[in-house]
């Protein structure tokens, strides 16, 4: 029996957990242990920094609500998102690489026909959003189920603006045919600032970084068969490419925007979809609550 010393902080508390409690959880808690005893022996860690820390999670905590998760939030901005993301989808070469989910996709939004226009509040730069979704070996995918959502013009979501956007503003859910194309007019994305007005967008102030990211469109794609992918594409020469506040830009995502000179939409986006295949893909949601992936 050992009482708790600096030297053996690590052993000490290892060996109180039981040889019976579930392996995996032992493993992480293990590891979680050993690095946190050794960050806080690296740093040295004063107890005036100690009680900060606590009074920062306890705030990251209490705004958290239905709408709200800013321990995510905190995970994004410290990378952790897209560490996780980058174990959990190592996909092979081809294949269209994930990013975040972030908070603002809303399950079931509405289905729409190939072509309509998602954008309902009029603002914005008009863009035609065309490709396809095709599988590694560059086949079409019929049936593939591509779930876009963006925020308006002014950088919102309508989820942020209920009583100012109309409901599913810039959402909507494609089928796509037999040649794998999806197509719906939408708007060129802006740059926006994820929610700082929390404990997240201090600790980012503090740290002198920007809450910005990059102008971008998210996409769910479902498909039988296939690997749910979750990814954006980002619009080229955004000035926060480099900078995204949640790391979440990828080379491969960055799409072109061609300007267009003739006709009511100025903005043409084109960008092909490629999943990876496998045995279990979780059937569609038609709910209508907010899901992380
Ligand atoms: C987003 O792109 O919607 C987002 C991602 C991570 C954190 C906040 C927002
Ligand atoms: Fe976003």
């Amino acid at each position: 029996m050992k009482y708790f010393t600096e030297k053996d902080s690590v052993e000490t508390v290892l060996a109180r957990t039981s040889v019976a409690a579930d392996e995996r959880l032992q493993e992480v808690t293990a590891a979680l242990v050993r690095h946190l005893h050794a960050f806080a022996k690296e740093v040295s860690l004063t107890e005036a920094e100690w009680g900060a820390a606590v009074s920062f999670l306890t705030k990251t905590g209490q705004i958290c609500s239905d709408e709200r998760q800013e321990f995510i939030l905190l995970s994004d901005v410290l990378g952790l998102s897209m560490l996780v993301d980058a174990i959990n989808h190592r996909r092979p070469a081809g294949a269209t690489e994930s990013t975040v989910f972030g908070p603002f996709h809303v399950a079931g939004a509405p289905v729409r026909s190939m072509g309509d226009d998602i954008c309902l509040d009029g603002k914005g730069e008009s863009c035609r959003f065309t490709g396809r979704v095709l599988n590694l070996d560059g086949t079409p995918i019929e049936g593939a189920c591509v779930d876009v959502w963006s925020d308006n013009a002014d950088g919102f979501y309508d989820v942020q603006q209920p009583n100012v956007q109309p409901k599913w503003n810039n959402r909507g859910r494609f089928i796509t045919g037999p040649d794998g194309r999806y197509e719906f007019l939408g708007i060129k994305p802006t740059s926006y600032p994820i929610p700082d007005d929390g404990p997240v967008g201090q600790l980012l102030t503090q740290l002198g970084r920007h809450p910005y990211r990059p102008a971008h469109v998210h996409f769910l794609i479902t498909a039988s068969g296939h690997e749910r992918l979750v990814t954006h594409t980002f619009a080229e020469e955004d000035q926060y490419l480099a900078s995204d506040a949640v790391f979440g830009v990828k080379e491969s995502l960055v799409a072109s925007y061609e300007r267009l000179e003739a006709g009511a939409t100025q903005w043409h986006c084109e960008f092909d979809f490629v999943l990876t295949p496998s045995n279990a893909v979780p059937p569609l949601s038609t709910s209508s609550t907010h899901i992380r992936g």
